[in-house]
C-alpha cells in the first residue's frame, strides 16, 4: 500500500483546506415537488446511452469503506483538498498506488443519497475526455463515498478566484483553453448522450483541471436526463448555484438544455473578467456579473473594461470581443435566443486555435540570435495586433 505524498500539498492547497461549502448553493424548497413532463426522472429508469465509441463498459468498482479509510489514512486533515455543498474531499492513494480523489458526502439523508445515486449513474455511462472520471464509490453502510481520478491542478475557481500569493495568474490561451474544453464537455452531455443530459450545476468550481490545464467536468449529482419526444422541458425543482441560473429556470423550474447554456455563458464571463459570479464585497452594481456587463455588451468601446485587468492587456483586441460576443449569447435573457452548445464549441475552438503571443514572448522572439526572416515577422505583428483572421467575423455571426 503506497502512501500519498499528503506532505506534498501546495501551500496554496493548504489555505484552501479552510474552505467552506459554498453558501450560494440553491436547496429544493419544500413546496417543490419533483415531477417532469419527459416522464424522465434523475434516478430514473431511462438512462442516458453514452455517444461515444467505447462506452458500453464498466460499472465503477465498489470499495469498502476500510479502504478508503485506508487510501486517505483514516481522512488525515492534511489529505484534506476542499469542502463543497455535499462533503469534503481527500486526496488519497489505492492499493494500486492510483492517487485518487475522494469525496465523504455528508450523511444528510434522502438527497444527498439521490445525489450520490445520479451521480454513480451518469458518471457509470458517460465517458468523454472532458468529463471527470468516477473510478468508484463506497456504500457502506450510511456512508457515500465517491471515487474520482485525481486532478492534480484542482478546479478552475483555484485558479481564478481562490489564487495564493505568487500563484500564476491564468494568461489568455489558457483560458481559451479552458473555456473551449469545458463547451466540449457540455456538447457530449447535451448532442451525444441519449437521452440528452442537461447537467444544471456548471460552475467554476466544478472545471477540474488536469495537467496541462486540460478542463474536466466534475459533479453530477444535480445532472437531469433531458426532454424527450416533443417535449422541450423538464419540470423539476430550482437547484444549482445562485448567479449560474438561468432566469427562467429559477423562476419557472422549467429546465432545458438552454439553461447549461446560460451558466456557461457565466463561467465564459468569469474567464474574461476574472471576476465572480456573485460576489458581495462589491458594490451594488457590480455584485453580479451578469447584470454588471450586460450594459457594458451594447457598446463595443467598452469591452476592454470586461477584460481581467490581471492580464494587464495581454489577450488580443479581437479575440476579446469574438470571447464576449459568445458569453453575450449565452446569457440572453430569452433563452430561445441563446447557441446551442455545438455552436459555442466550434466558435471556442477556433479561438482556442489562435495562440496569443504576449509582449514579452515577442520581445524574446525578437531578441533571439536567428531572427526569422522579415515575412515571417511581419505574420508574427500581424497575430500580435489580431489582424489577419478573415473568418472570425463569420464563425462568430454562426451563433447568432
Ligand atoms: N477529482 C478531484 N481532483 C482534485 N481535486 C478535487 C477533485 N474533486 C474535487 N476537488 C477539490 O475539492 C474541492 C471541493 O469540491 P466539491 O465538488 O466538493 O465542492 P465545490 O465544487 O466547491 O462545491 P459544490 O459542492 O457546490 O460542487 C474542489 O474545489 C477541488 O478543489
Ligand atoms: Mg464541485
Amino acid at each position: 500500500m503506497g502512501w500519498i505524498p499528503c506532505s506534498g500539498i501546495s501551500d496554496s492547497k493548504k489555505k484552501k483546506k479552510k474552505k467552506h461549502p459554498d453558501h450560494n448553493q440553491i436547496r429544493p424548497s419544500s413546496a417543490g415537488s419533483q415531477k417532469s413532463t419527459s416522464g424522465s426522472s434523475s434516478t430514473g429508469r431511462e438512462v442516458p446511452q453514452s455517444g461515444g465509441s467505447d462506452h458500453n463498459h464498466i460499472a465503477a468498482q465498489t470499495f469498502s469503506f476500510r479502504d478508503l479509510a485506508t487510501a486517505t489514512r483514516n481522512f488525515r486533515a492534511d489529505c484534506l483538498l476542499g469542502e463543497g455543498g455535499f462533503g469534503r474531499v481527500y486526496k488519497g492513494c489505492l492499493e494500486n498506488n492510483k492517487v485518487v480523489a475522494i469525496k465523504q458526502l455528508d450523511r444528510n439523508g434522502l438527497q444527498g443519497n439521490r445525489e450520490f445515486l445520479v451521480e454513480v449513474l451518469m458518471l457509470s455511462l458517460l465517458h468523454h475526455p472532458n468529463l471527470v472520471n468516477l473510478i468508484g464509490y463506497c456504500a457502506d453502510g450510511d456512508q457515500r463515498l465517491l471515487v474520482y481520478e485525481y486532478m492534480p491542478l484542482g478546479s478552475l475557481e483555484d485558479h481564478l478566484h481562490d489564487i495564493s500569493l505568487g500563484q500564476k495568474q491564468l494568461d489568455w490561451n489558457t483560458r481559451m483553453k479552458i473555456a473551449a474544453g469545458a463547451a466540449k464537455g457540455l456538447e457530449y452531455l447535451h448532442d451525444r448522450a441519449s437521452p440528452p443530459v442537461i447537467y444544471r450545476d456548471l460552475k467554476c468550481s466544478n472545471i477540474l483541471l488536469d495537467e496541462g490545464y486540460h478542463p474536466k467536468l466534475s459533479d453530477f449529482g444535480l445532472a437531469k436526463l433531458g426532454p424527450v419526444g416533443d417535449n422541450t422541458h423538464v419540470s423539476t425543482r430550482v437547484m444549482g448555484t445562485y448567479g449560474y441560473c438561468a432566469p427562467e429556470y429559477a423562476m419557472t423550474g422549467q429546465l432545458t438544455l438552454k439553461s447549461d447554456v446560460y451558466s456557461f455563458g457565466v463561467v465564459l464571463l468569469e474567464i474574461i473578467s476574472g471576476r465572480k459570479a456573485i460576489d458581495n464585497s462589491k458594490s451594488a452594481g457590480e455584485q453580479n456579473l451578469v447584470a454588471w456587463a450586460r450594459p457594458l455588451f451594447r457598446d463595443r468601446k467598452k469591452f476592454m473594461q470586461i477584460a481581467d485587468p490581471t492580464l494587464q492587456g495581454q489577450y488580443p483586441t479581437r479575440g476579446l470581443y469574438q470571447a464576449l460576443a459568445i458569453a453575450a449569447m449565452c446569457v440572453q435573457e430569452q433563452p430561445n435566443l441563446r447557441p446551442v452548445i455545438a455552436d459555442v464549441v466550434t466558435a471556442l475552438s477556433y479561438l482556442a486555435s489562435q495562440k496569443y503571443e504576449t509582449d514579452q514572448a515577442a520581445h524574446k522572439a525578437q531578441l533571439a540570435p536567428c531572427t526569422p526572416p522579415r515575412a515571417k515577422r511581419d505574420g508574427n505583428n500581424k497575430k500580435l495586433n489580431g489582424v489577419g483572421h478573415g473568418s472570425d467575423r463569420e464563425r462568430t455571426k454562426k451563433l447568432s
